[in-house]
């Protein structure tokens, strides 16, 4: 079935205009005034709308089996709730065990994802190194579209990835054209700060972002990118939560690093004083790491989107409901780490980057999808409005309020972190590659619609990273 949205502002990252968009056999076919258009096409009243690309949440964890049980979100739900909110694509992580092949964890992943309702990709986690590691790298760049590895400086003993597999593996990824990308805090003092304050007999969630002070993550992301700069490697840190980490980025970009930042609605948004509410529920369903923080630093990661040095927003999905919540009841360190948002990342990203003067539409356009097409290479295919693009569109009322909550939500966990809060702009309609799943409240999505996004390994970044790496090489001496 085609569709034509009639009578809407095309709003990208670059521009917006009056125009129609017409889409067909899931992609753009047209934009204009007075198309020709087959007689049976579908029409979507668009006046008074927003017409902008789908959302892509570049971080997202559906069905993680993660310290002792397994996120509640499927892969279906999770991008049902998605599209609800106007998100068409995301990339997941595959997070092998340590000494698990990556081929094996990867085709795990895939296997899990065929249910779900609107696109994704994934990047994979490096948890361990041997040659086989090394070897799958490049099957998963050269073979399965694979262009980005995550390092997970944290949970020791766990899945963390030691310095010398970072300095492999970021090695490796320059070699492919792939993009190194880490969760910044270090694991070895959160797991020395865990046990001192346990110790102290501090064993509720207040003890979650004691253990995990902003200094954590800024050595992180200062070693990281300390390492990605010696082996002149780009990167990009994962949701960057504090001053701390992003001193450390912007530093590394002004001097002309090629570093990447990635915020998360709720650290835009919420602060560590959920932690110290007295319900254990409450405060429990808050504890992701890094942690929500002091107020300061919402201000600070504000600035850092408005002025360019973080430049995608995420969700970093990853639902965990009360009764598995509970197996921390007596150790905060037990608690499963994570909460959800992927449903209400463009409202709260409008309502207080749009509606507050922050963020231009434009700008909240290359937040919340283009950006993360380009980092990622599936630019202009996701990310645009254009002819030729995947029609993943939503079709947005920028002055339509709603109130979140668990009771009304789609995501498939029962807490929802901004509850109560009502936000200004929503998502009217969601087209995900030319197929409506979200109209006016309903949703349609279907279970395995969604398609494995391929994404080609770059080249001239690396090839511009590479050139620059070469102006700084020493020059031979001559010791006649
Ligand atoms: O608390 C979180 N963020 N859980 C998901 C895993 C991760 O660290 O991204
Ligand atoms: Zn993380
Ligand atoms: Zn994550």
């Amino acid at each position: 079935m085609s569709i034509l949205i009639k009578g809407g502002t095309v709003v990208t990252a670059d521009q917006s205009y009056q125009a129609d968009v017409y889409c067909d056999e899931g992609i753009i076919q047209a934009i204009g005034k007075d198309l020709d258009v087959p007689k049976d096409c579908q029409i979507i009243d668009a006046d008074q709308l927003l017409v902008m690309p789908g959302g892509i949440d570049p971080h997202t964890h559906m069905q993680l089996p993660f310290m002792g049980t397994v996120a509640s979100e499927d892969f279906f739900t999770g991008t049902s709730a998605g599209a609800a909110g106007g998100t068409t694509s995301i990339i997941d992580f595959v997070i092998p065990n340590p000494q698990q092949p990556l081929m094996e964890a990867y085709n795990q992943w895939m296997e899990w994802a065929e249910k779900s309702a609107t696109d994704y990709s994934f990047h994979v986690a490096i948890t361990w190194w041997d040659d086989s590691v090394y070897q799958d790298m490049a099957t998963l760049v050269n073979e399965h579209g694979v262009n980005s590895f995550k390092h997970f400086m944290a949970y020791k003993n766990a899945i963390m990835a030691e310095d010398e597999t970072l300095v492999k593996s970021f090695s490796r990824c320059l070699e492919l054209g792939a993009m190194p990308t880490v969760h910044a805090e270090n694991g070895d003092l959160v797991y020395h700060l865990q046990k001192e304050i346990l110790a102290k007999g501090i064993r509720g969630p207040e003890g979650h972002p004691v253990s995990r002070p902003p200094e954590v993550e800024g050595e992180a992301a200062n070693r990281a990118i300390r390492i990605a700069q010696a082996l002149n490697v780009p990167i990009y840190a994962v949701h960057v939560s504090c001053e701390e980490s992003l001193e450390a980025i912007t530093r590394a970009r002004s001097e002309g690093q090629r570093v990447y930042g990635e915020v998360l609605a709720g650290h835009l948004e919420i602060d560590d004083s959920v932690y110290r509410n007295k319900d254990f529920e409450f405060a429990a369903a808050h504890v992701m790491s890094p942690p929500f923080r002091p107020k300061k630093h919402q201000e600070a990661l504000w600035k850092g989107l408005q002025s360019g040095n973080l430049q995608t927003t995420a969700t970093d999905h990853c639902c965990f409901c009360a009764d598995q919540k509970a197996a921390g009841k007596d150790d905060f360190s037990l608690i499963p780490n994570g909460t959800a948002g992927i449903e209400d990342r463009l409202s709260i990203m409008w309502d207080s980057g749009v509606v507050t003067g922050r963020l231009t539409p434009n700008e909240f356009v290359a937040v919340t999808s283009t950006n993360a097409a380009k980092i990622f290479n599936i630019y202009p295919q996701k990310g645009s409005i254009s002819v030729g693009a995947d029609a993943d569109i939503v079709i947005w009322d920028a002055n339509g309020t709603r109130t979140i909550s668990a009771k009304t939500h789609h995501q498939n966990v029962d807490f929802n972190i901004f509850e109560g809060r009502t936000v200004q702009g929503l998502a009217v309609h969601t087209l995900s590659r030319g197929n409506l799943v979200w109209t006016e409240g309903e949703l349609r999505t279907v279970k395995g619609a969604g398609k494995y996004i391929k994404r080609p390994a770059f080249s001239s970044d690396f090839e511009a990273v590479k050139k620059q790496a070469s102006l700084h090489e020493p020059t031979a001496v001559n010791r006649d």
